[in-house]
């Protein structure tokens, strides 16, 4: 059981914040598979205090999905403090703080990873976030800024003591990014030395592997990213189908909720970002794509998608693919 504050999950698998994915139609998709808890992209502190039209559609909620976490990135203390102060309309489950994100336009702000290298900086503002949100506050972070800067494990008791209720650790420094692998015994170690819960992160591939992960490492529960992209089937047990005919359905869920709740200007894009991705790794999936690429908007896109699904009709020298 992954419990944090009084929130208790229903897996202890967990959808990661994926900024340009974790939107409101996948968090639900998510849900629907299995996933305990689903966070939001990042949400620039900046951008909610300005009170920015693109900033506020992320924070576009509904009950079905709860619980939600919504996270907040920046580096100013103060904005960060109002910004949480403001999320509270939202009502979110828990509030997380990025202090781990890699990407330049964010770390050279301060913000992201370039935390973990200003650990009185990064103090503050979970001070101040703690002290203006009415939800319990978790703070997502790296192993530390470098192969020689391994700071994770003071900067998880540091967290502690400024008031999160639980932690996440991606099993990288910052000057990784996104490279060589996840150190899931440094993640192990932070575990066994902070007494909030852990989530650990970096490369789950699967939900076996993600039980795995849990297990050798004794965190509390995992957050899966880039797996879970055009694979919500990795929250559950029985895992990714391997045939069209099962992935389908799967596939026109998620369209009915990008129709349902995104705003029709930005679905056509949102939703090409997706798609291709169920196919990936199944036979003939570039007929699929290329299909898919074709297609010249959102309603094109549904219309194959829904006539392959009732009927088989890709054929590739004689044979019925679906
Ligand atoms: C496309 C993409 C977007 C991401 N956006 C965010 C984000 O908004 N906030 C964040 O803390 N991490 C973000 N991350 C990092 C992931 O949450 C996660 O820590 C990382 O991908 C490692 O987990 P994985 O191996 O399961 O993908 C992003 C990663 C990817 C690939």
């Amino acid at each position: 059981m992954c419990t944090i504050a009084h929130l208790r999950l229903s897996s202890p698998l967990i959808l990661a914040p994926l900024a340009g994915y974790s939107d409101l139609p996948f968090r639900i998709l998510c849900r629907e598979f299995g996933a305990g808890l689903c966070v939001s992209e990042m949400i620039s502190c900046h951008g909610l205090v300005y009170q920015q039209k693109k900033t506020l559609q992320m924070l576009a909620s509904v009950s079905e999905e709860k619980p939600v976490s919504f996270q907040l990135f920046g580096a100013d203390i103060y904005t960060m403090a109002k910004a949480a102060d403001l999320l509270n309309e939202f009502k979110p489950d828990l509030v997380d703080i990025n202090m781990g994100c890699p990407v330049k336009k964010v770390t050279k702000k301060g913000a992201g990873a370039a935390l973990m290298a200003t650990p009185k900086l990064a103090r503050q503002i979970i001070c101040e976030v703690v002290q203006n949100s009415e939800s319990p506050v978790t703070v997502k972070f790296r192993t530390g800024v470098s192969n020689q800067s391994e700071t994770c494990i003071d900067f998880g008791k540091m967290a502690e003591q400024s008031g999160a209720a639980a932690i996440t650790v991606h099993g990288r420094n910052w000057a990784q990014a996104f490279t060589g692998s996840a150190n899931w015994e440094t993640i192990g170690r932070v575990k066994s030395s902070v007494s909030i819960p852990v989530i650990g992160n970096g490369d789950i591939t699967n939900y076996d592997d993600a039980r795995k992960k849990i297990a050798n490492s004794g965190c509390d529960g995992v957050m899966i990213g880039r797996a879970a992209l055009g694979n919500p089937w990795v929250f559950c047990k029985k895992g990714r189908p391997v045939n069209y005919a099962q992935i389908l359905p799967g596939v026109l869920r998620h369209l009915y909720l990008m129709e349902c709740y995104l705003d029709v200007n930005r679905l056509f894009a949102v939703v090409k970002n997706h798609i291709g991705r169920y196919f990936k790794n199944l036979e003939h999936s570039s007929t699929i794509r290329k299909q898919v690429y074709e297609c010249k908007s959102f309603s094109d896109l549904k219309h194959f998608f829904t006539t392959i699904s009732e009927k088989p009709i890709l054929v590739k020298d004689q044979q019925e693919i679906i």
